[in-house]
Formats: C-alpha cells, structure tokens, sequence
C-alpha cells in the first residue's frame, strides 16, 4: 500500500525540509510538496531531479480556495485516495508588503492582520476541508499544523506581535476543533498543532539575533525533531499543542 506525505508551504525553511526528510523515509512512497510558486523553487527542482516520480509539487496559494480544491483533485488522480501525513506549514510573520510583527496597538492595521490571519489561520482550515476525504482509510493519519509557542494565550507574558499571536491563537483554535471533527469522520487521523522552537529560516531571522546558537535550530534538525514527536502521537493526544521535544503547551 502507498504511502503518501503531503507537506503544504514547502518551497523553502521548515517545509522544504519536512520534504527533504519523508523523501528518504523508507516508510514513505511519494511526498507532495506546495506552495505558491514550485516552479520557483530551486530547491524543489533538486529534489525532483534527485527523486524522480517520489516527489510531487503542486500550486497551492492558501489565500486562494480554488487553488486548494485543484490541489486535492490532482493529489487524488495522482498519488490515489489516501495520505498518511498532512503537515501544514506555510506561515507569515514578515513580508515586503509591509507585514511586519506590530510593537504597539497603533502599528494594527487592517490589511495587515487580514493577510496574516488568512495564511496561518485559515490556511491550514482550508486545506483540511478539501482533503478531509483523502484522511477517511483503515491506516494511522497525522494532520499537523505548525504553530508558534508565541500562539499560546496561558503563555503570553511579553505581549506584541498582535497579529502573528492571534493568528497562530485562532489557528490552535481551529486545530482543536478539527481534531475532534477528525474523531468522527477520520477516526484514525490524528490531529495536533506543532511548536517547532527557534529556526533559522527566513521568517525568523529577522529577530532571532538573541536566541543563544543552541537554541537556534536549522531547519533539517527541526522537521527530523516534530517527525518524532509525530511518529510517537498516540490517538488520546489528537488535539494537543506540542512543542519540539514532545512538551505539551498549553493553550
Ligand atoms: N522559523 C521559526 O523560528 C518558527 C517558529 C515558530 C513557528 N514557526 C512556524 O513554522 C512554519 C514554517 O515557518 P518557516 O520558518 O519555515 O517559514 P519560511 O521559511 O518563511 O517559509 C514559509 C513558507 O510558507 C509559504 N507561504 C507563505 N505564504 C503562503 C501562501 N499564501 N500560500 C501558500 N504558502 C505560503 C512559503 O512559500 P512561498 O512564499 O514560496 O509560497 C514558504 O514555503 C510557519 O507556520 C511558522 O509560523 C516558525
């Protein structure tokens, strides 16, 4: 039986390396890799030349519905009926539109939050609405959503960053939610949102100048961390807002 890994904002960072990781998994048949702009991707087109058929790259613009509900068709026609792993991990926390992580209420802006709030809140929401049936089979599923500890209300001792907080807030929101629709309609699919610690990729650098170098990971030593967190999810946790090293957070 094929087994199939899709990894949702994959052209770079974390998600580029989740890709790299399930392509040399033996467990692991075919890895479908999105984004925005795959044909963009240098990195992507390595790995294509390097895997051959084993990888797959769609368009996937979470701000763009149809763009998702073509994605599920082709990833049905393509790779068949089921996936094993769903990860979603596209974010925004910076762009160069002028997105950028508010210091004060009066950096709030309308535009702004909306952006943020439609990539890391109703992304990885969409994405699970249009691939709910490919998770509906007899084997173990994980749907994955990449949070931020950042996201966490009970956590939340220095405040700033409205926007990005709120955004991944409402997204651990809908995890929780997803997961206990999951219970009824994809009983084997276990669902969690995923603190991934400090990495070094492009969203972060900006502002991980202070972050000690042992507490700064690259992105290869943080998709191999949450795969195992993920591999070592049991059911009773479908829900649950982990961190890295297994850690549950709270909420
Ligand atoms: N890095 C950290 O320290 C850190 C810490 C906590 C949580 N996280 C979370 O981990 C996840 C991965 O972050 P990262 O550090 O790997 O970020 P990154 O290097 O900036 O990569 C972000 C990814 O999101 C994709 N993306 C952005 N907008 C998109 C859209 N509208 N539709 C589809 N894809 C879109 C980008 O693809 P294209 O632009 O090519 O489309 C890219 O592949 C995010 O959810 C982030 O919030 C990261």
């Amino acid at each position: 039986m094929s087994r199939v890994a899709l990894v949702q904002g994959a052209s770079r960072g974390i998600g580029l390396a989740f890709v790299r990781a399930l392509l040399e998994r033996p467990d692991v048949d075919r890895v479908v890799a999105t984004c925005r702009a795959p044909e963009a991707s240098d990195a992507l087109a390595r790995l294509g030349s390097k895997h051959g058929d084993a990888l797959v790259s769609l368009r996937l613009d979470v701000r763009d519905e149809g763009s998702i509900a073509e994605a599920a068709e082709r990833v049905e026609a393509t790779c068949g009926k089921r996936l094993h792993w769903l990860i979603n991990s596209a974010g925004l926390l910076h762009d160069d539109r002028g997105v950028r992580p508010e210091k004060k209420l009066e950096d709030a802006d309308p535009a702004r939050l909306r952006a943020v709030f439609e990539v890391n809140a109703f992304g990885p929401l969409l994405v699970a609405k249009h691939f709910v049936g490919l998770l509906r089979h007899e084997e173990r599923a994980v749907v994955a959503n990449l949070s931020a500890r950042v996201g966490s209300i009970g956590d939340n001792r220095l405040g700033g960053w409205y926007g990005y907080r709120a955004s991944k807030a409402a997204q651990n929101m809908f995890t929780r939610t997803l997961a206990i629709e999951l219970a009824r309609r994809a009983p084997n699919a276990i669902c969690v949102a995923l603190h991934p610690g400090t990495v070094d990729t492009q969203l972060s650098r900006p502002f991980s100048g202070s972050v000690p170098a042992e507490r700064l990971f690259d992105a290869d030593r943080a998709a191999h961390q949450l795969l195992g967190v993920l591999d070592g999810c049991e059911p009773e946790q479908s829900g649950c807002f982990l961190a890295w090293d297994g850690e549950a957070i709270p909420w």
